[in-house]
């Protein structure tokens, strides 16, 4: 089935929203872009001494699933080559070619609701409270055998949600007609639960 729709998520830093779309994208057969790793690419390539908007501007994504991108120090290089105008103008090129498949797509990020696709059918705006997300993100990271604390992994998400959400260029902010879920005290099935009922409904109409 296609369900051509244009699904935006977003969120703050670990709140589920990758999982949630993963999701949505298997059950509905729609693709899914998590542009997330589009940033943590250009600060995986800076921290190799690229420039980020030559980085930006060769972007392949061939590269988004071979490199270890999930690091926290991937993760604040990400957060901090997002601060950039010239980079996000490169992969708002990339995101918008992949939203505009006939299908329908799912999309995850910060600003995808607000900037990417602005005209999306449907938008989340997925978070939970900071020691939650820190939770899941170090007990995600101590599964994928990297050796961190639970402190640094608190701190990183911290800095990220201030960086993220105070940058001048397309800040983290919830689109006006955004549907917000706070995931502390959900099970990822109970938010997929609550996300899918919207999408059905939204189908249905
Ligand atoms: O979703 P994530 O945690 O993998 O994102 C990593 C960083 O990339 C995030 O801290 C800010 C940046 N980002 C962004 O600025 N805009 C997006 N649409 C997605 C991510």
């Amino acid at each position: 089935m296609k369900i051509g729709l244009i699904i935006a998520i977003d969120g703050t830093a670990a709140s589920g929203k990758g999982t949630i779309s993963k999701k949505i994208a298997q059950n509905y057969s729609v693709p899914h872009l998590d542009t997330g790793l589009l940033y943590r690419l250009v600060g995986y390539k800076v921290l190799q001494g690229v420039d980020p908007v030559s980085a930006a501007s060769q972007l392949r994504a061939d590269e988004l699933k071979v490199l270890d991108l999930k690091t926290l120090r991937v993760s604040n290089a990400a957060s901090e080559v997002a601060k950039n105008p010239a980079v996000r103008a490169h992969l708002l090129e990339f995101q918008r070619d992949f939203a505009s498949k006939p299908g329908g797509a799912v999309l995850d990020g910060r600003d995808i609701g607000t900037v990417i696709c602005p005209n999306a059918h449907i938008k989340f705006f997925i978070t939970a409270s900071p020691d939650i997300r820190a939770q899941r993100r170090y007990k995600e990271l101590l599964g994928l055998g990297h050796s961190i604390s639970f402190e640094n992994v608190l701190r990183e998400i911290q800095e990220r949600d201030e960086r993220d959400s105070n940058r001048k260029q397309s800040p983290m902010v919830p689109a006006v007609d955004a549907i917000k879920i706070d995931t502390s005290d959900m099970t990822i099935n109970e938010v997929y639960e609550s996300v899918s009922k919207i999408i059905d409904s939204k189908l249905e109409n």
